[in-house]
């Protein structure tokens, strides 16, 4: 197997690694770097577990080899808080209860981190599309909207102050089952 020689900057930190052309990104991150704060679901392309930030860019890191992330920036949910301090996503996920098992949390994260950098006063139908290609099993996306809605607010608050669009959902929380 023909192996190469990488170099990903993760989370501000440069790795020199040595990979088969077919490791994927996600298991360099986990497996080589023991980045395991970004999970494997379907590998796939499907569920959206894995995804990352890549030069800004929120990817599924089971679509990407490695070797084309050769050179990249990339970020992992490790980068967003510290128990000690949480981002204002991981807040809102908190303060919302948008998680159970958590196994989709930190491609919900990244994706919702990617929404609100081009979109930092999303509608809910705009995260709802935003996080289209994620798929939780467990919480009801009402929850999980509320939580990305919650961190708009938190890193936003002068555009909500300022009378940001108010399109508060008063459906209560449903179940696992819940269309997104
Ligand atoms: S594991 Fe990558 S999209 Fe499911
Ligand atoms: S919280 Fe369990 S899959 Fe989403």
């Amino acid at each position: 197997m023909t192996e190469h020689d990488i170099t990903l900057t993760v989370n501000g930190a440069e790795h020199d690694l040595t990979v088969e052309a077919r490791t994927l990104l996600v298991h360099a991150l986990r497996d080589e770097l023991g980045y395991t704060g970004t999970n494997v679901g379907c590998e796939s392309s499907l569920c959206g577990a894995c995804t990352v930030r890549m030069d800004g860019e929120a990817v599924k890191s089971c679509t990407a080899l490695a070797v084309q992330a050769d050179g990249a920036e990339i970020r992992t949910v490790e980068d967003l808080g510290t128990r000690h301090d949480f981002h204002p996503i991981q807040e809102g996920f908190q303060e919302e209860h948008g998680l159970q098992c958590g196994y989709c949390t930190p491609g919900m994260m990244m994706t919702a981190l990617d929404i609100l950098e081009e979109n930092p006063d999303p509608t809910r139908e705009e995260i709802r599309e935003g996080l289209e290609g994620n798929l939780c099993r467990c919480t009801g996306y009402q929850n999980i909207v509320n939580a990305v809605q919650n961190a708009a607010k938190e890193m936003q608050p002068a555009a909500v102050a300022d009378g940001g669009e108010s399109d508060d959902d008063p459906t209560p929380a449903t179940d696992g089952g819940e269309e997104l």
